[in-house]
């Protein structure tokens, strides 16, 4: 059986350093806010090319304590991708605001025309996602939030380590949002996150907001959560950076030879936009018989996933918003017709043999 993802083989890649990391960390006796996590953020933001990096709980936390730290709330519209993971829609109507959904490019990123086209006197900013480890159009997206004074926020949960024209995701934006779950190119071992800025008032806001709004133990200057990343993931996360290029280039070999190797003119294979490179989080094909494929590949011992079948517009707990089916037709087709195969650190080469011999053998009928 091929599975679509195994953390096991990864952590066995380094267990002896990931051992030591949670040692160090139990052995600290200082569980919360402490080396560990300073550590971690220092040689994050190193590693990106920005000033701060704040680690909080979880990508989700990161989204949405961004949003608010930007004074984003109800009466705001934040542009933001139809065809994303709900998470990052979620992170905008946490703090009351109103995300406005737009249709993606051939990339599965937002279009940036309908971007532009989606802003109106209420926007204050725009989200845009780097989807399954590819890197949107930035320097659009850029020039048209600077053009009418927006504030971008990076949903890189997916993207560690890709980049446009050799600038890292994260380090485009007023602010990035990272998720560290574990299946993620940088993961944890449990839920984390953490938020990058070159900005150091909106840093040390973020530092107060994931502390109960506290910069002074008692005192509270914002009304806070409870957010913070704690030490054993802080110490797993830094064993995880040092692997997160070798990691990134090790599923970027497998996507090649799906590239390479695939050969069915029912699949259609992802396309990664010129200056970027694609750190293959995910790797989506579509078809047009998608479930069909699906099934074909399980019967033949390959699992895989969807991401994501039903697009947040059309979730029961956004139906407040008002959308229907047709509204999003391209993020709508894209969930009937996604497929992710399996790619993962730890997978072995032949199972990616096996993996583009069964999508090469999909009949399709
Ligand atoms: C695009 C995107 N945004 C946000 C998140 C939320 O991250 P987390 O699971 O750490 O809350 C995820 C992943 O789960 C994601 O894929």
């Amino acid at each position: 059986m091929v599975d679509f993802t195994k953390l096991k083989r990864q952590f066995d890649l380094y267990a002896p350093e990931y051992e030591e990391a949670l040692l160090r960390a139990a052995r600290s006796g200082w569980y919360i806010l402490g080396g560990e996590l300073q550590a971690f953020e220092e040689q994050f933001a190193a590693y990106l090319g920005v000033e701060h990096v704040v680690g909080v709980n979880s990508g989700m936390d990161a989204l949405t304590l961004a949003v608010r730290a930007l004074g984003i709330g109800p009466g705001d519209e934040v542009i933001v991708p139809a065809n994303t993971y709900i998470a990052s829609v979620l992170g905008i109507t946490e703090n009351g605001a109103t995300p406005v959904l737009v249709e993606p490019d051939d990339y599965f990123c937002p279009n940036a025309d309908a971007i532009e086209a989606a802003i109106t006197p209420r926007t204050k900013a725009i989200l845009p996602v780097h989807l399954y480890g590819q890197p949107c159009d930035m320097e659009r997206i850029c020039a048209i939030a600077e053009r009418n004074g927006l504030f971008v926020i990076e949903d890189c949960a997916q993207s560690h380590g890709a980049a446009q024209k050799g600038r890292k995701t994260g380090t485009f934006s007023t602010v990035a949002c990272f998720s560290f779950y574990p299946t993620k190119p940088l993961g944890a071992q449990g839920d984390a996150g953490a938020l990058a800025t070159n900005d150091p008032a909106l840093a040390e806001k973020l530092r107060k907001l994931r502390n109960y709004g506290s910069g002074k133990k008692y005192v509270n200057e914002l009304v806070g959560v409870n957010s913070r990343l704690d030490e054993y993931q802080a110490a797993v996360l830094q064993v995880g950076l040092r692997h997160l290029e070798e990691g990134n280039a090790y599923r970027q070999r497998i996507a090649e030879r799906y590239l390479n190797e695939i050969r069915n003119p029912l699949v259609e294979l992802p396309k990664t936009r010129n200056h970027c490179s694609h750190v293959f989080h995910v790797f989506a094909v579509q078809c047009a018989k998608r479930d069909a494929l699906q099934a074909f590949l399980l019967e033949r011992g390959v699992k895989t996933l969807c991401h994501y079948p039903i697009p947040p517009h059309l979730q029961e707990c956004y139906a407040y918003l008002g959308h229907k089916k047709g509204d999003f037709p391209i993020s709508e087709r894209m969930a009937e017709q996604e497929l992710s195969l399996p790619i993962y650190v730890g997978m072995p080469m032949e199972e990616v043999t096996q993996v583009i011999e069964a999508v090469n053998a999909f009949p399709g009928d």
